[in-house]
């Protein structure tokens, strides 16, 4: 039977006593191989899609909020926190719930999509927006856990880290090897410096013999890291990488500068462009920030070329589910109602 990635991973994760353990199966995603959008971006390699919006709910934060949680518990927490442009607040409300703790998630007031809003509600967690951006609310939650005893469940919490490092040890036991490149969004950068780690573990271990190039992808109108300065007002439509001032800025530069990879940026119109592209050729729903791994191949395709035959991987950080709004809004669509054949066969463009 399947189990959770504490269990599956114990040799390369820190040792949590099985008692504790709060697992939904998270993990074990596919690996999806896209022949059909390789050829139609004319690249002569193997191009794959780590849908990680298969996770229990819908986002790789899952992967890093088992560990996080189970930690917490283990250390008798009387609460967890987190700041959140939503993925983070639904994974941390639901393995809250399930380990019988309480959790408090601050969002950016009005700027989070619909469905990861739904979750955080459902799940039980006390929801509160705030006046400000994601950096405004990490500010907050940073102050509120240290002084309060509360355990804090960013990714400034390196048991985030490290559960998040199981992404990187699944592509390699599915491709046999690391791939030569990841494209990956980048937010507060943690995933980016999970995954680099997870590479270099799997590599000190023997099982791989070589690392792939780090390319992390931020939006145009929330780029520090391409920028080398905070933004004060980050603005984009892919609202999970809404982020001015990354916590793990340093790592995730250090990944970048180690892999030989690159941390660059993408528009707004390009990330809706690769978004819709991708469900288009493949039948894969990723929501808009997730899909500024694409956008930004396509980008690194314009300027470069990737050899013939490489491995490359693209993370789908999260299900497009999570943002029915966006799918209405950016594709064509007209829902009037028909009410006979001959209407339907006019609409279907056979009359
Ligand atoms: N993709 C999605 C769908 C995300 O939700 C996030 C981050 C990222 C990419 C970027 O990952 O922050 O590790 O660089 N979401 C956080 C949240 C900030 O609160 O859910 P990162």
């Amino acid at each position: 039977m399947k189990t959770g990635l504490i269990e599956k991973y114990s040799k390369f994760l820190p040792a949590v006593d099985k008692k504790f353990i709060i697992s939904l199966n998270e993990g074990d995603t596919p690996l999806i191989r896209a022949d059909k959008l390789a050829e139609a971006l004319k690249l002569d390699a193997e191009l794959y899609f780590k849908f990680e919006g298969a996770n229990p709910t819908g986002s790789f934060k899952d992967r890093g909020m088992t560990m996080a949680i189970s930690k917490a518990v283990e250390s008798g927490t009387r609460g967890v926190i987190c700041a959140s442009t939503g993925n983070t607040s639904a994974s941390a409300a639901a393995y809250a719930a399930r380990a019988g703790v309480a959790c408090t998630v601050l969002i950016p007031d009005g700027k989070i999509a619909l469905g990861k809003l739904s979750q955080a509600i459902q799940f039980g967690a006390k929801v509160l927006p705030v006046n400000g951006n994601f950096d405004t609310a990490l500010e907050f939650v940073k102050k509120i856990s240290e002084e309060n005893n509360i355990t804090l469940v960013n990714s400034l919490n390196p048991f985030r880290i490290e559960g998040q490092t199981t992404g990187a040890f699944e592509i390699c036991d599915d491709l046999g090897r690391a791939p030569d490149y990841q494209f990956m969004p980048v937010g507060n950068a943690g995933n980016i410096s999970a995954y680099w780690l997870g590479y270099n573990r799997y590599k000190k271990a023997g099982i791989i013999d070589r690392l792939p190039k780090m390319m992390g992808y931020q939006a145009e109108g929330a780029a520090p890291i391409v920028l080398n300065r905070p933004v004060e007002k980050p603005e984009t439509i892919a609202t999970a990488i809404r982020i001015g001032n990354p916590a793990s800025w340093k790592s995730a530069v250090a990944a970048k500068n180690e892999s030989g990879g690159a941390i660059d940026m993408v528009s707004d119109a390009e990330i809706i462009s690769a978004y819709k592209l991708l469900s288009k050729t493949e039948g894969i729903f990723a929501e808009p920030s997730s899909c500024a791994s694409l956008a930004g191949l396509i980008k690194h395709l314009g300027a470069a070329s990737i050899e013939t035959g490489a491995k490359v991987v693209c993370i789908l950080t999260g299900n497009g589910l999570k943002d029915p709004d966006s799918a209405i809004k950016y594709n064509e669509c007209e829902l009037k109602p028909v009410s006979n054949e001959k209407e339907i066969l006019q609409r279907m463009g056979l009359l």
